[in-house]
């Protein structure tokens, strides 16, 4: 636990940062290259607490899992060679390695239990848990099998058709996870898209997978095909450096080698209806996966509406658009995210509370928040609520604030962006 003070910062920053890379890829490569026949070579590999516990549980498995600074290698041998860990598996804070394992896991033969920290205690596991059990999975946990801590007896699966109650990539990725496993035929239908990474991942991975429109599809594919994999920057992490090149004056901020995969680009969206100066070159596909630079110079902004379908592409980066709003001329209000009160915290609440505290005229809604901007930041005593992405926002908004910020822990950073704070400082000298 470390308290921080930030100071306020009220210069222009210019510079280029190299963002982390993305953590829901760099999950998402760990399963593969660990259920795969073949060597993986990840690069650029998201060293963040969340993803450590991926790999961790894998290890436990007894997978061969090489770390050498930001490159993971793994040696995989196929389901067959995976062991039934001897140990209960600590996922920490990570939601996305518990719902995507669990798809995992439920197709294995083994006997497994899992369990997180008090806030993955509280999020709700029902969701990957209805689908799986429809699948002939056996999983039970706290509360009526709904809670961590959860045991998992693997089983014979059955595919299904499966139209997503919830709009959750990790619930769509834990039944094409459990697809792989499972008798004929396993169909994902969502209405509103989510992030396609796992999809775009299986392809690569040489997965009997497909897409049409909103629906996917997955065979039994009993042996993946290793590859290698370049994981690009987190749009997520980006979207901190966006967002302070959009509130300080006098700014022009480049990320390099950023995601650009249109399921995760709706802050790009959201910053252009803004009327924000973005340029994006040197656009490359890797896996699949889109990246590029981005550039943005500080520009006069005004409010928006930010709803519907876009919400699931921008759902991280609802926090630190809320700063953003208070710094524009007008009211911006955001519907249709409720999905943020079972987030790492409820970001609703967390965030109208920091917000609040720095002087922000800012109100909560059942499923979202109106922002009346522009309002000037004061500083003062802020809560982390032991989510990074709560913490990374105040650590911005003190960029522009009268007073210090003063952070009560900064420790959740480590989740997603291990050197946030080196960036941090790289673009404030
Ligand atoms: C993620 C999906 C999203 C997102 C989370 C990562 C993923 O969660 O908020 O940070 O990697 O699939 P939901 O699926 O719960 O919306």
């Amino acid at each position: 636990m470390a308290r921080r003070a930030l100071t306020p910062y009220d210069k222009p920053m210019h510079g280029e940062l190299e963002v982390p890379g993305d953590k829901s890829i760099s999950h998402r490569a760990v399963i593969l290259g660990s259920i795969a026949n073949g060597t993986t070579k990840i690069s650029n590999f998201l060293d963040g607490e969340d993803c450590m516990r991926t790999v961790k549980a894998f290890q436990l498995m007894g997978v061969s899992i090489v770390k050498q600074e930001s490159t993971i290698i793994i040696e995989g041998k196929g389901t067959s060679a995976l062991k039934e860990p001897v140990e209960p598996l600590y996922f920490g804070n990570s939601g996305t390695t518990t719902r995507l394992m669990l798809g995992i896991l439920a197709g294995l033969p083994y006997f497994t239990t899992v369990y997180g920290d008090a806030s993955l205690t509280k999020r709700p596991m029902d969701r990957v848990i209805n689908p799986l059990t429809e699948m002939n999975a056996i999983i039970d946990g706290r509360n009526d099998g709904s809670y961590l801590p959860l045991s998992i007896r693997g089983e014979a699966l059955q595919g299904i058709t499966y139209t997503l109650p919830v709009k959750s990539a990790q619930v769509k990725s834990a039944v094409l996870l459990a697809g792989l496993f499972a008798n004929g035929e396993t169909k994902v239908i969502e209405n509103t898209p989510t992030r396609n990474h796992t999809e775009n991942m299986l392809q690569a991975f040489s997965a009997a997978i497909s897409t049409d429109g909103r629906e996917t599809t997955i065979t039994n594919t009993q042996t993946l095909t290793a590859t290698n994999v370049y994981v690009p920057g987190d749009i997520s992490s980006a979207a901190f450096f966006l967002v302070a090149g959009a509130i300080v004056p006098g700014s022009k901020l480049t990320l390099k080698n950023v995601g650009l995969n249109k399921t995760r680009t709706g802050i790009i969206d959201v910053l252009q209806a803004m009327g924000a100066d973005l340029q994006i070159t040197n656009q490359q596909v890797s896996g699949g996966e889109e990246f590029g630079d981005i550039t943005i110079t500080y520009t006069e902004l005004s409010s928006t509406v930010i709803e519907g379908d876009i919400i699931p592409r921008l759902i991280d980066e609802i926090p630190i658009l809320a700063l953003l709003a208070t710094q524009v001329e007008g009211t911006t209000v955001i519907h249709d995210a409720e999905e943020l009160r079972v987030k790492e915290t409820d970001r609703i609440a967390a965030v109208v509370d920091v917000l609040t505290t720095l002087g922000a005229n800012i109100e909560a809604t059942d499923d979202g928040m109106v922002i009346h901007g522009k309002t000037a930041l004061t500083g003062g005593e802020i809560k982390s609520y032991n989510d990074h992405r709560i913490a990374m926002m105040g650590a911005i908004a003190s960029l522009i604030t009268k007073d210090d910020v003063i952070l009560d822990d900064d420790s959740s950073i480590y989740i997603s962006y291990p050197n946030f704070f080196e960036h941090l400082k790289d673009i404030t000298i």
